[in-house]
């Protein structure tokens, strides 16, 4: 479902991204593990994944971030996009998470991720990102994985999503649960989260 005609050429390099990659280390950690939770981990993260963010923030269907999306303008080509995902997605994630978790919260916000809200309508987030947030499969690489991302990403994303300054979920996927979650539900699944290391 996912390959158009866009999307179907080759496939990524991980060694011709490397090089290229060097341009978002010094943000982005070089092998993906950022040491700061406003840069979002890209270890391990599904190549075509990143390719739609480069793409979003290049065509500004994601503008929740200026600096980002001047650094997607420097990524020429679609090629260059897929190369640099593959050495991102090849990337180890780093054991441990930069916060401290809270219990009590990672246990409240693990309920709300495989059960969802049923009395305000959240759907689990389980159905779409998989066990532990680890993603499905690569190809359907529309459900990022969210596992051992930073909290306080995750809580960003989930409050952009909300008040629709990200705004390139496919068919509002997102915004459709951001929209009835609570900052504390927020908080807590970013608890739970940010500790589901490899
Ligand atoms: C100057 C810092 C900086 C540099 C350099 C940088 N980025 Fe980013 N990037 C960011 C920030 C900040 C965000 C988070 C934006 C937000 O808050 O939503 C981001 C987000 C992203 C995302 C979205 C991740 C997700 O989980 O949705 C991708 C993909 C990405 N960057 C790829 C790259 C690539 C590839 C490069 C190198 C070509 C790069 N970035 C260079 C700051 C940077
Ligand atoms: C119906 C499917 C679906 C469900 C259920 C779902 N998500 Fe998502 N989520 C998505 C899609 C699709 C994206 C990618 C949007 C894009 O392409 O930019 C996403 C993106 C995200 C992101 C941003 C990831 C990044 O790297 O920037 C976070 C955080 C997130 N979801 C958290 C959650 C949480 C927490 C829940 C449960 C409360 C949840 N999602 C439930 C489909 C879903």
């Amino acid at each position: 479902m996912l390959v158009s005609g866009a999307y179907a050429s080759k496939p990524g390099d991980p060694v011709a991204g490397e090089m290229q990659a060097g341009l978002c280390g010094g943000c982005h950690g070089f092998d993906g593990n950022s040491p700061d939770a406003s840069f979002p981990r890209l270890a391990g993260q599904y190549e075509m994944y990143i390719v739609k963010q480069l793409r979003d923030f290049q065509k500004g269907h994601r503008a929740n971030n200026d600096t980002m999306a001047g650094m997607a303008a420097m990524v020429a080509s679609l090629q260059d996009a897929k190369d640099i995902g593959a050495f991102f997605e090849k990337q180890k994630m780093a054991k441990k998470p930069i916060a401290t978790v809270d219990k009590k919260l990672a246990a409240q916000g693990k309920k709300l991720y495989y059960n969802g809200n049923p009395k305000t309508g959240v759907y689990g987030c389980v159905n779409c990102h998989g066990d532990r947030g680890m993603g499905k499969a690569a190809n359907i690489s529309i459900f990022p994985r969210i596992g051992g991302q930073h909290r306080a990403y995750i809580v960003k994303q989930l409050k952009d999503f909300k008040s629709s300054s990200r705004a390139n979920d496919p068919a509002g996927m997102m915004a459709d649960i951001a929209k009835k979650l609570s900052e504390k539900e927020m908080t807590a699944v970013s608890h739970y989260l940010s500790a589901q290391l490899p």
